[in-house]
């Protein structure tokens, strides 16, 4: 990743923690190289008095990892609802629909972000599209019978390619396969959801249709934020 790229990633998570986050908030605590940032930023914050009494809800192992060492608390979906979910995206459409999942936990992030309040999106410039679909949809299988649910995902008129790491299918968090899935592009994302939703074993898929309330988008000229 570049330099100035990273730049960006940062600069727009220090914005949107600073801009949103108060004391007393329930955090989902998204994933992801941009993620990272603003967990870094509330850490800081906590450790420094600034900001106090946040307690964060993790959408991975990692990011759990992460804010541990970061010094900021964690709580779950079991004993309370975040305020606010801060987390990155890989495209940014029209009307702040997102693709996500890139990184693998999109599953947690989306569970996490439908049981909040809102969700905050960060990145970089690079993400906005004009239309969803520029790179690939990940969808979260289920491991038992994945052929059939890959076969049904091509039948939608995707490419779909199983996510290796190594030699071996990746898998989640939760103990499940992804398909990165190519289209065209996903000119309607709810449509294509619910389409997605109806094969079984398809757990998710990345498209977060109608779930962001603002974005935070970096620039090289600074971070603007977008309200939904
Ligand atoms: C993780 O599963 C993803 O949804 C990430 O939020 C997304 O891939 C953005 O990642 P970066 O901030 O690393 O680009």
């Amino acid at each position: 990743m570049s330099g100035a790229v990273d730049e960006q990633k940062r600069s727009a998570a220090f914005r949107a923690v600073d801009a949103y986050v108060e004391d007393g908030m329930i955090l989902g605590l998204g994933t992801g190289s941009t993620a990272y940032w603003a967990i870094k930023r509330i850490g800081e914050y906590l450790s420094e008095g600034t900001l106090r009494d946040v307690r964060g809800i993790p959408t991975s192992e990692s990011s759990a990892e992460l804010a541990r060492r970061e010094g900021v608390p964690l709580t779950g979906l079991s004993e309370a609802r975040p305020d606010l979910t801060i987390d990155g995206a890989d495209e940014v459409g029209p009307g702040l629909d997102l693709i996500k999942g890139l990184g693998g936990a999109l599953l947690r992030e989306k569970i996490v972000a439908a049981a909040g309040e809102g969700l905050i999106v960060i990145a970089d410039e690079s993400k906005l599209v004009d239309v969803l679909g520029r790179g690939a949809l990940p969808v979260e299988v289920e491991p038992f019978g994945w052929e059939a649910t890959f076969a049904a995902l091509k039948a939608l008129g995707s490419r779909p390619e199983l996510r290796m790491e190594g030699r071996k299918p990746f898998v989640t968090d939760g103990g499940h396969y992804t398909v990165d899935c190519r289209f065209p592009s996903i000119p309607d994302p709810d449509g294509l959801q619910n389409e997605i939703k109806r094969i079984p074993g398809a757990l998710e898929c990345g498209l977060f249709v109608g779930l962001s309330h603002a974005a935070v988008i970096a620039r090289e000229e600074g971070a603007e934020i977008v309200e939904g």
